[in-house]
């Protein structure tokens, strides 16, 4: 009996791909790069890759960068398909931003542990207690805690936009403890927790207090202050630059506190660095500057839940259109608000006039697609 052999380094055919990873996972990293260019080209779809994604993945992405620079470029994209190598709160904010488009992800168990710190629920309960604050949510959150929320933020624009509700205004910020305490140092406001908080009324704040949700991420608080004395020692002439979701006591020594993209920039223009945040940001800094002395804090800072994605996930991923993001169309308006308000001052986006929003909302216009 004649059988046929399906030959899984050809992209020709494509048309009838293996059906599981564990097959991707034999082809070759140039026969997965070339599966993926064609692929991509037939569906006319483009990859965004965060900044800690494997070097590989970094790679073949069309666009790099960090959580506010990912946001933009999924609202402003031509493209019919985007699939995310990031986690997946990242992928949500693609699909909340661009729900005509399909959103994929590699690999539907990259989470973000951060992220997973507040639940819509939790967060509900909470605002009951506290009527009269306004909620900050960390682009790091699900939809669901998005839609709770008056405005969000990334770590790039945190300071600014706490900066822009007045003075008096008390705020909740979820989920990362560090950042709100960071964002609260620099813009002159009280800070607590939520487990200092306990049950106090909402009468005892201080009317400017920032209250952070006790989240936090896992890779940078484990960044501690006693990591940096001995390579401060070995490269005396080098500055140092830290994430934002690091613990206070390290952020003090820092010279810079900044998001990924800015730390690309900082590289350009310095050449000797210690780096505070996920090692691929910096594995990515050192192919691209060979010449300069850039050294992570601490070589464990590894975040497992980025290093999911794979070049093998990614084609598959892109072979299947799988694994797609869907989204409750009521959640996604509610957090699309969220993230247009924080868009909309860094360019290229329009937020829909109040009469609009309200005939959106109530589902008598279609919701605009806020190009500028
Ligand atoms: P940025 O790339 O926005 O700085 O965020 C870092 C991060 O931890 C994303 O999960
Ligand atoms: Fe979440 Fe931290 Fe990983 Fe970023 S590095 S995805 S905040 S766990």
């Amino acid at each position: 009996m004649a059988t046929t052999t399906q030959d899984p380094g050809n992209p020709d055919q494509a048309a009838d791909p293996p059906p599981t990873v564990l097959e991707y996972a034999r082809f070759s990293p140039d026969e997965l790069r070339e599966r993926i260019r064609r692929r991509k080209a037939e569906l006319g779809a483009v990859i965004l890759g965060h900044n800690y994604q494997r070097t590989e993945i970094q790679a073949v992405s069309d666009y790099l960068g960090d959580s506010l620079g990912l946001s933009q470029e999924a609202a402003a994209t031509d493209a019919e398909v985007i699939v995310f190598c990031g986690v997946h709160f990242m992928a949500e904010t693609a699909k909340i931003l661009s729900p005509g488009k399909t959103v994929l992800m590699p690999d539907l168990r990259a989470g973000c542990p951060m992220a997973d710190f507040v639940t819509g629920g939790g967060l509900r309960r909470l605002k009951a207690r506290l009527p009269g604050v306004r909620v900050v949510s960390y682009v790091n959150s699900t939809a669901e805690v998005k839609a709770e929320s008056d405005l969000c933020c990334t770590s790039a624009n945190a300071v600014q936009v706490v900066e822009s509700f007045p003075r008096e205004q008390p705020i909740l910020f979820v989920p990362d403890q560090n950042l709100a305490r960071y964002v609260a140092e620099r813009t002159g406001r009280p800070y607590l927790t939520t487990t200092h908080l306990g049950e106090r009324a909402e009468e005892s704040l201080e009317p400017a207090a920032v209250i952070a949700w006790d989240g936090y991420c896992y890779v940078h608080d484990d960044l501690v202050l006693e990591e940096l004395a001995d390579p401060r020692r070995r490269y005396p002439q080098a500055k140092v630059v830290i994430h934002p979701e690091a613990r206070g006591e390290l952020l003090a020594q820092a010279d810079f506190v900044s998001s990924t993209s800015r730390m690309v920039e900082i590289a350009e223009g310095h050449d000797a660095l210690l780096i505070g945040t996920e090692r691929g940001l910096v594995d990515r800094l050192r192919q691209r500057f060979p010449g300069k002395t850039l050294i992570p804090l601490s070589g464990a800072a590894i975040c497992g839940n980025m290093k999911m994605n794979t070049l093998a996930k990614l084609a598959w991923s892109l072979d299947h259109r799988n694994h797609e993001i869907v989204l409750d169309e009521g959640v996604r308006t509610r957090a699309e608000r969220t993230l247009r308000r924080m868009l909309e001052p860094s360019g290229g986006w329009i937020a829909p006039t109040a009469e609009e929003e309200a005939l959106e909302l109530a589902g008598l216009r279609k919701p605009g697609c806020g190009c500028a």
